[in-house]
């Protein structure tokens, strides 16, 4: 932290896989929450840098292009810039959305090999490998397919078993034959790979975790459990042409390895340090990523926080870990990571082929982001698997969203327009209902801030429910409707705490519905400098409920939220999935 206050805070999100628009289940695990969390942190007036992008190597871009037709660059090409207009479309906040298959993360990749094998952490060694003789070529992971040898399942990948879930090595395949050409001409050959030497850092590594004691639970609890289970060398290596080629530190092709590139989640997670390269290019400041990663050049009183789906924990816990910490060199690592469980779709898997569950760009076709965003906030899979369900989406919109805050800015904003010709008034004193409020404000404010700060984000959407549901009880208390019968003056202050109050509900609805935020407090005039969540903000409550300037013109805003209506609801259960 700099003497202003002003934290610095590196976030990223676990990157998407190349190969197709991701579903809400995916959304809600990383990249929704890792935005909401970098949104509040910039109104708290930090220096906050979101980083994601696609994660595009390995045999799935491979095989998903050769199904398409095109060549596997191209695939990318299209693919990335779907995934970003999806994200635009979510108002995911990212500073940049890079890809991994960029020059940066090739040269950062190449780096830390080299300077791995320097430190005796990566080794050459024989491996047997399934080969596809009419193929002329190696079958890794997803290029083979067979029985699997534990639930007999006929067609497992080579890398896992789609059927019983569990990971598999590629030569234990009964019957194996080539997902290239269907091939059953194949047989074991020996091969060539480096591997990662994990089992020599395990006592580094298990130090490190056991250090970092205020780790969210989730995260901490997986990676203990695979220490727990010893950690295993690993092949980081490949026998595909697309993906990061495999060098000798000057460069050239490394002997033997003419064929190969490094393994998917070797490069991935280095993509972070890349797409935070190419960030910088894109700012003009080739060199400022160095100050985010580089603790030797700035990057020491970073607070880096990372989100994933909890089965990225351990690649995020240990693999990643140990390329940076094996590297000796002044890497910045991991403070905080968030991991979740999995959104399901009516407690099943979701799935594109038997129309279940509803993807990122297909959700937009149906409501805007806020929609969503609010509801998968709300319910996070924080402390277990959470279904998504359309009878508890739209429960949840219809009262949170329309009634809880939709209505009360509706209507304070029209009763203002209709009986105070649309200003802010000046008249009354404030009394019990508005020492109430204040009270009220007093203790969830800090608390909200608190859950943020926590992550934890199901707390973070109650409590900003339960910062609206007491605006309303607050109108029921001071009554300006009945009041304006009786004394003009009395409903004035009313009317003026009210008008605030939609200011505030605004304000602290941003980082989960940045957009009707917006909405409202355009409507209110609010201006941006006045928007933010920091100390000085949020801090003195009796100034908030009475901060606008009495006189200020103000302007209903157009309907916040509609309903979700039952035939909606049968619909679209109808089109994606439902109960029953
Ligand atoms: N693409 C991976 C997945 O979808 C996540 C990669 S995260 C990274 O599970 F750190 F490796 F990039
Ligand atoms: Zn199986």
């Amino acid at each position: 932290m700099t003497d202003t206050g002003k934290r610095r805070i590196l976030v990223t999100s676990a990157l998407p896989y190349i190969n197709g628009v991701k579903h809400l289940g995916n959304l809600a695990g990383s990249m929704l929450p890792a935005d909401v969390y970098a949104r509040f942190q910039r109104l708290r007036g930090h220096d906050v840098l979101y980083i994601c992008a696609t994660d595009e190597h390995g045999t799935p871009a491979e095989l998903a292009a050769q199904a398409a037709g095109v060549s596997v660059r191209a695939y990318c090409d299209e693919q990335h810039e779907i995934q970003k207009k999806a994200g635009e479309g979510f108002a995911l906040s990212y500073d940049h959305f890079g890809r991994s298959s960029g020059e940066e993360n090739a040269r950062l990749t190449q780096h830390f090999a080299h300077v791995l094998e320097a430190n005796g952490l990566i080794e050459e060694r024989a491996m047997k490998q399934v080969y596809s003789i009419d193929d002329g070529r190696f079958l890794p992971d997803r290029y083979v397919e067979g029985t699997c040898p534990h639930c007999e399942f006929e067609k497992a990948r080579g890398d896992q078993c789609d059927n019983c879930g569990r990971l598999l090595d590629p030569v234990d395949l009964i019957d194996p034959y080539s997902a290239v050409s269907g091939s059953k001409n194949v047989e074991v050959r020996e091969t060539r790979h480096l591997f990662l030497r994990q089992s020599q850092m395990q006592d580094t590594i298990r130090a490190w975790v056991e250090a970092s004691e205020d780790w969210p639970q989730l995260a901490r609890s997986i990676a203990l459990k695979w220490l727990d289970e010893g950690l295993r060398d690993r092949a980081i290596t490949r026998d595909l042409s697309w993906g990061v080629p495999v060098t000798s530190p000057d460069g050239s092709p490394r002997e033997g390895f003419e064929n190969k590139v490094f393994y998917v989640w070797f490069d991935a997670p280095v993509e972070y340090i890349g797409a935070t390269e190419e960030w910088s290019k894109k700012i003009g400041k080739p060199d400022e990523w160095r100050k985010w990663w580089r603790t030797d050049e700035g990057a020491d009183d970073v607070e880096y926080i990372q989100f994933m789906g909890k089965d990225n924990v351990a690649f995020h816990t240990v693999s990643f870990p140990v390329t940076i910490i094996g590297s000796k060199e002044p890497w910045k690592l991991v403070d905080q990571l968030k991991a979740f469980n999995w959104v399901t779709w009516y407690g099943g898997k979701f799935s594109t082929s038997n129309k279940r569950g509803v993807f990122m760009d297909q959700a937009l076709d149906l409501l805007p982001a806020d929609y969503w965003r609010w509801y998968l906030i709300a319910n996070a899979p924080e402390g277990s698997d959470a279904a998504f369900t359309w009878e508890g989406f739209q429960a949840s919109i219809n009262s949170d969203l329309a009634n809880v805050l939709g209505n009360f800015v509706n209507r304070i904003t029209k009763y203002c327009a209709s009986k105070f010709d649309g200003k802010v008034p000046d008249a009354g004193q404030p009394d019990d209902a508005e020492a109430w409020i204040i009270t009220e404000l007093e203790t969830r404010l800090p608390q909200l801030v608190q859950h943020y700060e926590n992550m934890d984000f199901r707390k973070v959407a109650a409590e900003t429910r339960a910062i609206w549901a007491a605006g309303n009880e607050y109108l029921t208390k001071a009554e300006p409707w009945v009041k304006y019968k009786s004394s003009v003056d009395d409903a004035a202050v009313g009317v003026r705490t009210g008008l605030n109050l939609a200011a505030l509900f605004g304000i602290v609805a941003q980082p989960i519905i940045p957009e009707a935020a917006k909405m409202i407090l355009d409507a209110i005039g609010i201006p941006e400098k006045n928007r933010t969540m920091n100390a000085e903000g949020l801090g003195d409550v009796a100034g908030l409920i009475d901060a606008l300037p009495h006189g200020h013109a103000i302007s209903p805003p157009d309907v916040l939220f509609r309903k979700i209506e039952d035939d909606q609801v049968a619909e679209w259960s109808e089109a994606f999935g439902g109960e029953g």
